[in-house]
Parts: structure tokens; C-alpha cells; sequence
């Protein structure tokens, strides 16, 4: 099964849930100075400083604070494009490409409802920046399906009723898949760990697990009834 501390991208290994501040509010506290700094560092390469950036000492370009274009790889896709600097992966995914799936509920790392793969491994989007996602495969719960044939971890979500008001519903499914990636016959233990960083309000949890259960070929093991 995955190590669940790879996960903790997921919850814990932010200096957000760390000190309990909202990613918003750190955001403010930091500055957009800071954001362009990091955008500075990790996406020079695919950035480029928009009409009026002037660059430091050494020639590295300062982007931002006004938008900024960057090309994200999203479902296979390259995407371009125009974000402020402090722009999240959720917000962009939503706001910018128009891919709606990943769900903002906590915005601070907590929930799980922005779940996206990057690169693979599970990441929640609300708690790191577009900037920093440049250069990797991101696949959101809309890249799951291919060719309009629905995943098959989405398939036994809608078999065994694995929702009420849905909101939990995309980042569950996206982290059921990463799950299945990794760990193709997980037992209940693994699957509740795996799922730990993921909070449906509406209580439907027997329902998902029973739906990882039979994806992964196995039988639900508990009644719902
Ligand atoms: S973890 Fe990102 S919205 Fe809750
Ligand atoms: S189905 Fe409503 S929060 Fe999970």
C-alpha cells in the first residue's frame, strides 16, 4: 500500500496545517513578493514575467505580483495559462481551465475535496501553487474517464451509491484511484488509511469502501443496510 506519509502531501507537510493559518491567510502574510519568489524559483523555466517585471541582481526574472502565463500539463493536456502569482492549483484547475471537479470546501489542506495526482502521487490542490505544479502530469478527477467510459473506481461509486450531497465525491474517487494504483487489492484497514485525509459530512463511508472493495475485485464486506 502507499505510504500514507506520502499522503500527508495531502494534510500534513505544510507550514499551513502546521501553524494552523489558512492558506489565504498566509498568503497575505507572506506577500505576493513571496509567491513570485517561489514562482521565481521552481518555474522560471516555463514562466515569463509579465509587461513591467524587472528582474534581480543576478538577471533571475521577478514575476508577478501582476498575472503571470504559465503552461500546466492537465489530463494529458497543455494548458496556458494567465494566473495571478498567488494563484493556487485548485484555483487554477476551477477558475482558469475550467475543470470544476476538484471541489474547494476547507481551502486549507483538511478536507481532501481538491484531491488531484500529480505525478502520480496524491496531492491536495488548495495548498500549493500553480507555479509550482509546472512541468507535471496532473490528472484531475475529469481525466479519469477516457473516451467517455467512466472509471472503474467511478463505476462502483455509482453501483453502490457512494455519495449523498457529492461535494467529498471527485477528491474520494481521485484518491480511490491513487489507492488502486498503488495497492490493486487493498484490505479494509488499507483502504480506511488511505482514505483518512479524505472527509465525507454525509457519513457514506461504507458505501466508498465497498466501492473500493469491488473495483479491486473483491466483495463489500460490510451491509450497508
Ligand atoms: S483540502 Fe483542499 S479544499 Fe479541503
Ligand atoms: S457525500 Fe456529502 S460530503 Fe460526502
Amino acid at each position: 500500500m502507499p505510504d500514507h506519509d506520502s499522503h500527508a502531501e495531502h494534510t500534513a507537510e505544510t507550514p499551513m496545517m502546521k501553524t494552523a493559518v489558512s492558506r489565504r491567510g498566509f498568503m497575505q502574510s507572506l506577500g505576493v513578493s513571496a509567491a513570485a519568489a517561489s514562482i521565481a524559483g521552481s518555474a522560471a523555466a516555463m514562466t515569463r514575467p509579465s509587461k513591467g517585471a524587472s528582474t534581480l541582481d543576478d538577471g533571475t526574472p521577478i514575476i508577478g505580483p501582476g498575472p503571470v502565463e504559465l503552461t500546466l500539463k492537465i489530463n494529458g493536456e497543455a494548458r496556458r495559462l494567465r494566473v495571478d502569482a498567488s494563484t493556487t492549483l485548485l484555483e487554477a484547475l476551477r477558475l482558469h481551465a475550467g475543470l470544476t471537479g476538484s471541489k474547494e470546501i476547507c481551502d486549507r489542506g483538511s478536507c481532501g475535496g481538491c484531491s488531484v495526482l500529480l505525478n502520480g502521487t496524491l496531492v491536495v490542490s488548495c495548498m500549493m501553487l500553480a507555479a509550482d505544479a509546472v512541468g507535471a502530469e496532473i490528472t484531475t478527477v475529469e481525466g479519469l474517464s477516457r473516451a467517455g467510459k467512466l472509471d472503474p473506481v467511478q463505476e462502483m461509486f455509482i453501483k453502490h451509491d457512494a455519495l449523498q450531497c457529492g461535494y467529498c465525491t471527485p477528491g474520494l474517487v481521485v484518491a480511490s484511484r491513487w489507492l488502486l494504483n498503488n495497492t490493486p487489492r487493498p484490505n479494509m484497514e488499507q483502504i480506511k488509511h488511505a482514505l483518512s485525509g479524505n472527509i465525507c459530512r454525509c457519513g457514506t463511508y461504507t458505501n466508498i469502501f465497498n466501492a473500493v472493495l469491488e473495483t479491486s475485485g473483491q466483495s463489500p464486506v460490510i451491509d450497508p443496510a
